[in-house]
Parts: C-alpha cells; structure tokens; sequence
C-alpha cells in the first residue's frame, strides 16, 4: 500500500469518516409515525494495511450494519467511506466491479449467502468466472479444489448443493468463495459464530495464515471476545451504533478503559476470577437505536454516569494505544476514579 505523499504512514485501506446508516422504519399502523433506527452513528474507522481490526458489540449495535455499509451493500445515510483512497459513495458501474475483486464479504449467515441452485462448486468457482476472466476453466476449477481442501471440505462434495450441508459446512463454503479471487481486504461478520470449536480453530488458523502469507487486510467481527482477541492488531468496541472505545488489542484486554468495554470483559468467565461487582456487571437491555440520545448513548446502563453524561456526547480521550469516549476518562475522571481505576484482571 503506498502512502500519501509527505506522510510516513501509509494511507488507510478503508477509511469512514462520521459514517452515519440510519433506516426508516414504516408506522404499525396508519394513524403513528414512521420512526428512523440510526444503526450506526457519526463513526470513525480506520483499516490499515495488513491489519486485522476486530469488532465486538451487544448483539444489535450495528456491527453487520457497518460492515455492510463499508462495501456499499446498504445505503450510506451520511458521511463518507474511502477504500484505497477512492470515495465509494460516488462510484459507477465499472468501478464496484474493480473493486469486488479487491474486497470480499463473508456473510454472518452462511446458507442465506448460498445460492441453493448453484452446487457448492460453481458457488466458488462464480465469482472467478466474472472478476477473473483471465483464469481458464482449468485455473478455476484447480483454485477450487485447492480451496475447498484449504478450508476443510474435500473436493469431491463440489458437486453438491447448499442444503445438504451444515451450517458450519456452508459457512466454509462462504469463506472458500469469499478467497476465490485473492481479495486484499476481507470482512468478515461472524465468519465463525456457526461452527463448532474444532472447525472454528481451523477457520482461526485459516485466516491467519492468510493474513501472513498475503498480507490481508480484515475486519473481523465476532461476538467471541477470546476468537476476537486470538485474531485481531486492534478491536474496536461498538455500542448503540457508536464506536465507545478502540485500541491495540493488547492494551484493551490489560486495562481496558471504557465502562462498556470492562463490563464486556468482565462478562467473560474465567474460573481465576471472581464474579463481576454490581458496577462491572452489564444490566438491562440495549436501548432501542429509535431513540434520540443527546448525551452518551451508553448513559442509561452505565454503572459510572452522572447527570452530565445523557445530556452532552461523550468527549473522546486519545491515548497512546487507542481512545475512548467517555466524560470520566482523561483530566475529568475525579468523581469516578475508583471504579475506572479498580484492576479487572482479565
Ligand atoms: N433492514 C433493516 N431495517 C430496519 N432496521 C434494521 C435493518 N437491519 C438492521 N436493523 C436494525 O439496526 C440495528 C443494528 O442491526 P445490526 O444487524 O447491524 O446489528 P448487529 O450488531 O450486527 O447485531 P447481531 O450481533 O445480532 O448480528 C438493530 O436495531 C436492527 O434492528
Ligand atoms: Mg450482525
């Protein structure tokens, strides 16, 4: 990836910029109203060359929203994203085509993905047919067996149709189709969240060896915080369509420094721990992403939040590994030092 000129670092290879997807959603009936569910709101995201970027958030937060909006599969309501330095938002025909082949999804649900009239073979070998009409036939059908082998699947289902597979099995499917034509970028919405662990180990390894051997760039989102953490450079922690904290994934997991994301790790169990306190534990729901929320989207669960906090948005504190959103991090923490500094040992 080249670098801007003047710059030492090189340019994102997806960038959004107060990246905004909002839907509308129809009134139940005649007489109400139709209401807007901002999805993701006014985020920030950057993905480096060669980096792994995780994603993690409550289920409905709008990490497959963001994913999608990222490669133009769901409107961008505002703001802007840049893939390799070009606005997707003002691309034509000819330009998507281009840069299928640089970028590849993997679905969250793998048999929705497959075409059920298309046997698992042509279902990898498809997207060769169109982005890489230099392969001949043979070329394409070798990749696809070496594929379908790489991923797990022996070569001799190819013949077979999406139904008479698991979902694990079509999930490698997805990801065998999502390789086939040696993407730079890969997105991955919770590529592993339907196999079992020993299939999920082997699709880990898969894609870190890939990440090695061809430099890929991914976003990975998982709800598995230990796949995440196994995966990821960096990881980016979402809440209500906000991002609420990201940093080196190193440095989250050590002392990680939004009230949303310790109340995530200490959800985790481990039998070296004691049960979370009243002010780790993560109580209630997520709020409806409907609601218009003036000040911190994350207020109304927050063990720390003081009046200020639903009132004005969240100031963002950088550090040297990363940032966080938080009106009690930085210079401004007196009030809620002991909760925010207690250690949680994850
Ligand atoms: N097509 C749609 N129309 C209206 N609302 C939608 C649509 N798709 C998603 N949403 C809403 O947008 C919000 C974010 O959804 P999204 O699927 O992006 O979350 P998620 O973080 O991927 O959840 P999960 O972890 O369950 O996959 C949710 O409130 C969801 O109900
Ligand atoms: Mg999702």
């Amino acid at each position: 990836m080249t670098a801007p000129p003047g710059s030492s670092t090189p340019r994102p290879v997806i960038q959004a910029r107060r990246l905004s997807v909002h839907y509308r959603r129809r009134a139940r009936h005649w007489w109400g109203r139709a209401s807007e569910v901002r999805a993701v709101d006014q985020l920030d995201l950057n993905l480096h060359p060669g980096e792994t970027l995780g994603i993690v958030g409550e289920s409905g937060c709008g990490k497959s929203t963001l994913a999608r909006a990222l490669i133009g599969l769901v409107p961008v309501t505002r703001g802007s994203v840049e893939i390799n330095g070009q606005d997707i938002t003002r691309f034509n025909a000819a330009q998507w085509r281009a840069l299928r082949r640089q970028v590849q999804f993997v679905f969250q649900d793998p048999l929705a993905s497959l075409d059920p009239r298309m046997t698992v073979g042509q279902a990898i070998t498809e997207p060769m047919m169109s982005l890489c009409p230099e392969w001949g036939a043979a070329e394409r059908q070798r990749r696809m067996a070496e594929l379908m082998e790489r991923v797990g699947l022996s070569a001799a289902l190819q013949n077979r149709y999406p139904h008479e597979f698991s979902g694990g099995q079509c999930q490698r499917v997805g990801i065998a189709r999502a390789l086939a034509v040696e993407p730079s970028i890969l997105i991955c919405d919770e590529p592993v969240s339907a196999l079992d662990v020993s299939v999920q180990a082997q699709i880990v390894n898969l894609l870190r060896s890939l990440q090695r051997e061809r430099g890929l760039s991914m976003l990975f989102i998982a709800h598995d915080l230990a796949v995440v953490r196994h995966l990821s450079d960096r990881i980016m922690v979402m809440y209500l369509g906000r991002v609420m904290e990201q940093a080196q994934t190193d440095a989250l997991f050590e002392s990680p420094r939004h009230p949303y994301t310790r109340a995530l790790l200490a959800s985790i169990p481990r039998p070296d721990r004691p049960l979370p306190t009243d002010e780790e534990r993560l109580s209630g729901e997520l709020p409806s992403a409907a609601m218009v929320h003036p000040g911190c989207v994350f207020a109304s669960r927050c063990p720390i939040a003081e009046g200020l906090c639903s009132m004005q948005p969240p100031p963002v504190h950088r550090h040297r590994n990363g940032s966080a959103a938080c009106h009690f991090i930085g210079g401004n923490a007196a009030m809620s030092s002991t909760v925010l500094s207690r250690p949680l040992g994850v």
